[in-house]
């Protein structure tokens, strides 16, 4: 059995850190959308590159998924922090639901945008159908814990729902990567151009990442602590 250890406040810096940075990333890109895709939304003018020209085509499946995702990743960690959750328990309670609907219309967009609409072909697709549902499980299974008042349980499965959420960020940042490779190969001489494949293996590369890291921060994590 796997020696199960509290959290070094070192470890809790440096999660924090991390989490910090890739929701930071998330917000980056959602506010790129839209300062992208609303003058052709409002105007009804096509965009001229085929990745914004679904956002725009379809701004309420986008929107549906972005908009309520962006609350979700704002407000989870402060629900992850047992600082917070012991200091205001009442408060944890009530944002609690709120993100909880959040996260929940989140994932069913992302199923609804991503799977027909996938930029990433098959790959990407792919990727959805399998985190998309494991991220809506991960949510279904931690409230049904609370119902039943099974705190270890419901942390658990909050825990594992914010990891793989999270990987959305982590995908642009694997994006950035091969874009960088893309460059260094061609020394330069083409410009760094998204490619589909590209994308879809990112999905797959970040949110297997994510959910590992997950299992991870669960097993290294005691019951209730970090
Ligand atoms: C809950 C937190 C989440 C937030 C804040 C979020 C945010 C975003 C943003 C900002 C985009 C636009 C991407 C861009 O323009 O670069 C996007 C697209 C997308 N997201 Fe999420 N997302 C979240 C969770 C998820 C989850 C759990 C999945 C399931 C696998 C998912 C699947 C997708 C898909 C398939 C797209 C479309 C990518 C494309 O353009 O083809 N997202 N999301």
């Amino acid at each position: 059995m796997a020696t199960v250890q509290s959290a070094s406040p070192r470890l809790i810096r440096r999660t924090a850190l991390a989490i910090g940075t890739l929701v930071a990333i998330v917000v980056t890109f959602a506010a790129i959308r839209v300062v992208v895709d609303w003058p052709h939304i409002s105007s009804g003018t096509p965009p001229d590159d085929d990745f914004a020209e679904r956002y725009v085509e379809h701004p309420v499946l986008a929107y549906s998924h972005i908009a309520p995702g962006v609350i979700y990743l704002l407000g989870a960690p402060f629900q992850l922090s047992r600082r917070f959750r012991t200091r205001h328990y009442d408060v944890h309670r009530r944002l609690g639901r709120i993100l909880l609907t959040c996260a929940l219309v989140s994932g069913v967009f992302a199923l609804l945008f991503g799977i027909p609409l996938a930029w990433g072909g098959a790959l990407e697709a792919a990727a959805t159908v399998v985190f998309g549902i494991w991220f809506l499980a991960c949510l279904f299974i931690a409230f049904s814990a609370i119902r039943r008042d099974e705190v270890s349980r419901h942390r658990r499965w909050m825990i594992r729902a914010f990891a793989v959420s999270i990987g959305i960020g982590t995908i642009r940042i694997w994006v950035g990567i091969f874009e960088g490779v893309e460059q260094a190969i061609s020394r330069g001489t083409s410009p760094a151009t998204p490619d589909p494949v590209m994308f879809g293996i990112a999905f797959w590369l970040a949110f297997v990442m994510h959910v590992a890291i997950g299992e991870w921060w669960l097993r290294r994590t005691p019951d209730l602590a970090g």
